[in-house]
């Protein structure tokens, strides 16, 4: 039988499922939870929205864990992401126009688009952006993460409501830290863990990858005892 290779820790194995792991940000994720609350009310629909601040401070993060707390089992279906390495010419962004004003499927009220570093868009794929924006016209929300703002055409910000994701406080992110150091098999004592957070200057991207590289370098996979793998 082929033998199972271990299973390795990458910094993919730490994104947060829910909001209660998404540290800091918390004015965003209060922001976040009253956009749901009035979805499951019944009444609104969650307003189109931009996601700005720095690399690695959780804005993917929080569109994947809003998306799926807003759709739930619907999220395969109706949660799309464009990404940079995606098409994104306007044809595309028109493509994308075309099916927001689809219903979708089974009565539900909405779907949301997650575009990421959305300012990377080129002038001309803003501009075919802005019907999809127009509520009229549209059964999607739009999330942009952006991490500079006035890369964003102002009519298209103008459409969304901005929500601010800033580095993490020291305490937040020693909190960030030993949350993500219990995924772990790790024991890195205190010196270490406080030199990740000075390193890591609020970005908690930045700290997993360190406490990887510490963790990592520190500790191996126990290895089977020789009379073991004789067999
Ligand atoms: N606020 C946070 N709380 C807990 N973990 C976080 C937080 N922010 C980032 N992370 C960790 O860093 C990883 C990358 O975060 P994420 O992809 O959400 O960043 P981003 O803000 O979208 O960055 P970019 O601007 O580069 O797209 C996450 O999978 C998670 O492990
Ligand atoms: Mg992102």
């Amino acid at each position: 039988m082929a033998s199972v290779p271990p299973r390795r820790l990458s910094i993919g194995n730490f994104r947060p499922r829910t909001f209660d792991e998404i540290i800091g940000q918390t004015t965003a994720i209060a922001r976040l939870r009253k956009f749901l609350d009035g979805a499951r009310n019944g009444l609104v629909v969650p307003p189109h929205m931009i996601f700005h601040g720095p690399p690695g401070v959780g804005k993917t993060s929080a569109a994947r864990v809003f998306a799926r707390e807003a759709l739930g089992d619907r999220l395969e279906r109706d949660f799309s992401e464009m990404n940079p390495w995606d098409d994104r010419s306007p044809n595309a962004i028109y493509r994308l126009f075309e099916l927001s004003r689809t219903p979708p499927a089974g009565g539900a009220p909405f779907r949301i688009v997650h575009i990421d570093e959305a300012e990377a868009l080129t002038p001309e794929s803003q501009v075919s952006l802005r019907p999809a924006l127009e509520r009229e016209e549209s059964y999607s929300v739009y999330i942009l993460s952006v991490n500079e703002l006035d890369r964003l055409a102002k009519p298209v910000q103008s459409r969304c409501v901005v929500l601010e994701f800033r580095p993490l406080e020291p305490q937040d992110m020693r909190l960030a830290l030993s949350l993500a150091l219990q995924r772990t098999p790790f024991q890195l004592d205190d010196t270490v863990l406080e030199s990740i957070v000075e390193r890591s200057q609020g970005v908690p991207r930045e700290a997993i990858k360190h406490l990887l590289e510490e963790g990592g370098a520190r500790h191996s996979v126990p290895q089977p005892r020789s009379s073991e793998s004789s067999g």
